[in-house]
């Protein structure tokens, strides 16, 4: 892949923001010396590079009520050397999505050779073993892992996590692309390759979103969601370094990838929150801001953004979906300790004129999950066991890797 190098970054403490990448090449060939040349405004990523990143990286699916079709198209695209971790909140009744999506799974893996750990978001023994590790809070009240794309990811973290895996990237099921898939992930490798796999997180901004205007095809550059979104992140920003930015491009990317350090360490917001949230969550505690916060400035940690070439083409879940995005992620913004009390009422002011917020009605405060650092890895990984014994595909642990509790190597 060759990719150029960020042009700019804005930092706050320990936090750099890199301004968005473009792709030059998708893939660049296989010259092993170039990656150590550092002189071009271009990187070129040999395609063995980002190869040995992968095998070291989980794609995590998250998935609800998606067309088999879709998801299938989706792990099709996914590069071999990635451990595939599909976390489903499908309903079991009256149909059993969930048992269809198993047997379509099944048939993948069948044709490719390829083993994918699979887990019901729902299934009590997931529940069970966030009791057993001292996380109640992911529980709702009939005692199971609530509903939320967020929850979903954070069960296919701690999996990627218990295999070993180094980076955990996520990918959208309802993807009609399995050529975007793919890139997505090569995307993420080479963020690792620039940026370090200490504490780094890669966040694609799609090139752009195909839809029919007028009976003709209009690529779409900025989503609904997206563009509020980043628009009061860099407020945010803004407010404290005192010049304006436009630099955050991917408020809202679902499409992202970190390092398993940083991601045991984050504290995840509900739903699709969860993505805005990385960026309120870094800042607040490592931002050099909050007298809370830890005060070492030396250890990095790199927001890198990648603007993917292929577009996204996924599919439509209607306008009180999106309403739900954009009131998600500007109360994450809102309710932050960073958010200044301007910013505040303006955030409130255009959820209110934009009519997604009734009269009188307060911008709810969103549910914020404690880090994964705080879970017993040990008790929980036990109470998993049948789940990673469960594996489609899978004769012996996924391309090899132990199934611990311990550091990964
Ligand atoms: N496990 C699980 N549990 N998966 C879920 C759940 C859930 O409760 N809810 C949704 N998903 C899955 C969907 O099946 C899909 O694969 C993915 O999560 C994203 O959900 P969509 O409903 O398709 O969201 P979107 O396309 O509107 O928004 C996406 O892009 C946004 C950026 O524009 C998401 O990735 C957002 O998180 C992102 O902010
Ligand atoms: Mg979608």
């Amino acid at each position: 892949m060759r990719i150029e190098i960020p042009r700019e970054f804005e930092r706050l403490g320990a936090v750099r923001i890199y301004g968005l990448q473009k792709v030059y090449e998708l893939d660049a060939g296989g010259s092993p010396d170039v990656i150590a040349r550092d002189d071009g405004v271009v990187r070129s990523l040999p395609a063995e590079a980002i190869h040995e990143v992968q095998r070291q990286m989980a794609i995590v699916v998250p998935v609800r009520s998606e067309r088999l079709k879709l998801i299938e198209s989706v792990l099709v695209g996914i590069p071999n050397p990635c451990l595939v971790i599909v976390v489903s909140n499908s309903p079991r009744e009256p149909i059993d999505r969930h048992f269809l999506e198993q047997e379509s799974i099944a048939n993948f893996c069948q044709f490719t050779r390829k083993q994918v750990v699979i887990a019901h978001q729902r299934d009590p023994a997931v529940a069970a073993a966030f009791a057993a590790g001292d996380y109640p809070e992911i529980l709702d009240e009939a005692g199971l892992v609530r509903h939320g794309k967020a929850e979903g990811m954070i069960i296919g973290t701690l999996l990627a996590r218990l295999l070993g895996r180094r980076y955990v990237g996520f990918v959208d099921s309802d993807n009609y692309f399995p050529g975007a898939v793919n890139e997505y992930v090569r995307d993420y490798a080479a963020g690792f390759l620039m940026h370090g796999s200490d504490h780094t997180l890669v966040r694609i901004a799609w090139h752009s979103k195909p839809k029919i205007v007028e009976q003709a095809l209009y690529f779409a550059k900025w989503g609904r969601s997206s563009r509020r979104c980043n628009r009061a992140l860099n407020q945010l920003l803004s407010a404290y370094t005192g010049f304006e930015t436009d630099i955050v491009k991917t408020g809202n990317a679902g499409e992202h990838a970190l390092t398993l350090d940083l991601a045991m360490a984050m504290r995840y917001a509900t739903g699709y929150a969860v993505e805005p949230h990385h960026y309120i969550d870094l800042l607040e505690r490592h931002g050099g801001i909050l007298p809370t916060e830890r005060g070492d400035m030396r250890q990095l940690v790199r927001i890198c953004q990648i603007e993917s070439r292929n577009p996204h083409l996924h599919a439509d879940k209607g306008d009180a979906h999106v309403a739900d995005m954009i009131v998600g992620s500007l109360a994450t913004i809102y309710h932050s300790r960073l958010c200044p009390p301007a910013l505040r009422s303006r955030l409130e002011a255009e959820l209110r004129q934009a009519g997604y917020l009734g009269e009188g009605e307060p911008v709810r405060a969103i549910r914020v999950y404690p880090s994964l650092t705080q879970l017993a890895l040990d008790r929980f990984a036990a109470g998993m066991q049948e789940i990673l014994d469960r594996r489609i595909g899978a004769t012996a642990p996924a391309n090899g890797a132990p199934v611990h509790a311990g550091h990964p190597a």
